[in-house]
């Protein structure tokens, strides 16, 4: 089968990232927020990027102008239901996944794929709320959507040969490189990020160096773009304690174990970036 039309669960970070890149590779994507002003944040956030990738020489205005005219955002999710693709990047919360495409299952015609943009979530646990488990996978972009070229494909037990093949056909058509990965908690990249990112915050729990160093440490030793505790604040402080304690309650294991800092942060909202402040302060 063929994707022509896609829909968008979630304009956050992630979301309008993956939106946007649908709409620059030519499919009419419509997205969906759950309020007018989630919706207005993402579409900005979109317009944004559209501008920097002119800038930087990655795109033209024509085809700025192509992406805006393939995208329309709505706040109702009935708005979804002629779509062939959902890739749902909501909140990363199991019952909320759950309720999405328990909903979008009704609506779909059965030929629709359903796709779970989540980092650590069991995509069969997802598709059994739905009577459409062989069309269900994960699709795991990576933050900054439109620069990552990866996309980790998780592919369940459960799903259909022929529905894994065209959603990596149509991850190859974004322009994006693919990896596939077992249904298992973390994937392939959270499964190894993950720890680190943790490591990292225990490094300055313990006084072992300030975060600098140790950001300096891994971009200048290592050559790595960014220093985990930079990293930390990209991702989402939030984020990454919810993929943790994820992974954690899978496990057992204490590589998993958030670290009392990392809990302590969150609860105060010191989420990252995208509020200003984390283990840095942002204008
Ligand atoms: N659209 C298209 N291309 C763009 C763009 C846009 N909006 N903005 C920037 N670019 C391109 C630039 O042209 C440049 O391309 P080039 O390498 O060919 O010249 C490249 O992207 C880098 O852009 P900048 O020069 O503006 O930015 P930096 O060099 O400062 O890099 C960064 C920024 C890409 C964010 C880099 O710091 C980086 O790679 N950081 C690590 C990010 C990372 O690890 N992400 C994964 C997080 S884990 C995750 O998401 C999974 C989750 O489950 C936790």
């Amino acid at each position: 089968m063929e994707i022509k039309k896609v829909g968008i669960v979630g304009c956050g970070l992630m979301g309008s990232g993956v939106a946007e890149v649908c709409a620059k590779t030519g499919y009419k994507t419509i997205v969906r927020e759950i309020s007018e002003e989630a919706l207005k944040k993402g579409e900005s956030r979109i317009l944004k990027s559209l501008d920097k990738a002119i800038e930087k020489g990655k795109a033209t205005a024509e085809q700025k102008k192509q992406a805006l005219d393939n995208l329309s955002f709505t706040t109702k999710l009935e708005d979804l239901k002629e779509v062939d693709l959902v890739i749902e990047a909501a909140v990363e919360n199991m019952e909320e996944k759950k309720k999405v495409f328990k909903t979008l299952d009704g609506l779909c015609p059965p030929h629709t794929i359903f796709a779970s943009n989540t980092s650590s979530l069991s995509i069969v646990e997802m598709g059994s709320v739905t009577k459409r488990i062989s069309k269900i996978l994960g699709m795991h972009f990576f933050n900054p959507v439109p620069v990552m070229k990866l996309v980790e494909l998780v592919k369940p037990i459960t799903i259909s040969e022929e529905v894994f093949e065209t959603a990596k056909k149509f991850a190859l058509s974004l322009g994006k490189t693919a990896i596939i990965a077992k249904d298992t908690p973390g994937f392939i990249v959270n499964l190894l990020l993950i720890p680190y990112l943790l490591d990292a915050v225990r490094a300055v729990e313990s006084g072992v160096a300030t975060k600098e160093d140790i950001d300096t440490g891994m971009t200048m030793g290592c050559g790595h773009p960014m220093g985990p505790i930079t990293l930390l604040d990209f991702v989402g402080l939030d984020t990454t304690y919810f993929i943790a304690e994820a992974m954690y309650q899978e496990f057992k294991d204490t590589r998993y174990a958030a670290p009392p800092l990392l809990k302590t942060m969150v609860l105060a909202g010191y989420n990252g970036r995208k509020v200003g402040r984390g283990f840095y302060t942002y204008q």
